[in-house]
């Protein structure tokens, strides 16, 4: 999966790669290619940004550079998306059928905005990656990247993702590992019963019950079997 970045601040991806992103990196199962948007401005003092028409606070980047620089992609079927705190808010729904297209480009706002013929000219999708603003579209690209990497093919154990395809919208139950004493606090018994099934019936019941504890209103639009809604039921009547 090729992931194009139009940005001002390419040096701020660095972190990206590190750990899973960047052995998904090392082994071209991704390609995260970063163009500097002011490569493209044709002003000797590279500047790629100006005062808004109508007044007001704050410089807007230019459309013309940008279009320059989206236009050095040259894919016409790449899908282009805006990092704006104006978009749809990005859920793992949505993680999921973004990596099932080969190739995105995101393009990465800074200071008050894009000048918005640029924006009507190129964009196809505009995401937010929650209700509140950045200073710029970088770091959500990155959480974009990151999100959306892990369902690319071989990025992750199979076992990861199978689980979580399996947790359908709740959240994950408590993992321990070794010392089997902590603070005089021992590891759940049932763990080290060797009965897979029991295992992971007791698994879910725990996810059900963080997530009606920690994100009720996500149990509302959960996959849920008759057994789990028992079990929750169960959860509610002891909880009066
Ligand atoms: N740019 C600034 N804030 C943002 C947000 N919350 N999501 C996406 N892009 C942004």
């Amino acid at each position: 999966m090729k992931f194009d970045v139009l940005t001002l601040f390419p040096e701020m991806f660095e972190p990206l790669r590190q750990s899973i992103i960047g052995r998904a990196e090392e082994k071209k199962l991704i390609d995260i290619n970063l163009i500097n948007i002011r490569d493209f401005s044709k002003d000797k003092h590279k500047k790629v940004d100006d005062t808004p028409y109508g007044g007001g606070a704050g410089m807007i980047m230019r459309a013309d550079v940008v279009y320059e620089a989206y236009k050095s992609i040259n894919d016409k079927d790449a899908k282009v998306i805006y990092l704006t705190p104006q978009g749809k808010v990005l859920n793992q729904k949505k993680v999921e059928n973004l990596s099932k297209e080969k190739h995105l480009i995101l393009l990465c706002g800074h200071y008050e905005g894009i000048d918005q013929r640029v924006i009507d000219k190129i964009v196809d999708e505009e995401i937010s990656i929650g209700d509140y603003v950045l200073t710029g579209g970088e770091i959500p690209a990155m959480v974009l990247i990151d999100s959306v990497s892990r369902y690319v093919d071989g990025v992750l154990s199979e076992d990861s993702t199978f689980e979580e395809s399996f947790s359908h919208g709740i959240l994950e139950y408590p993992q321990y590992t070794r010392p089997e004493t902590f603070e005089n606090i021992k590891v759940p018994e049932i763990l080290q019963s060797g009965h897979h099934e029991n295992i992971n019936k007791w698994r879910r019941c725990q996810a059900l019950e963080n997530t009606y504890k920690k994100r009720p209103e996500l149990l509302e639009k959960a996959e849920l079997s008759e057994e789990d809604k028992a079990y929750l039921l169960d959860i509610a009547k002891n909880k009066k």
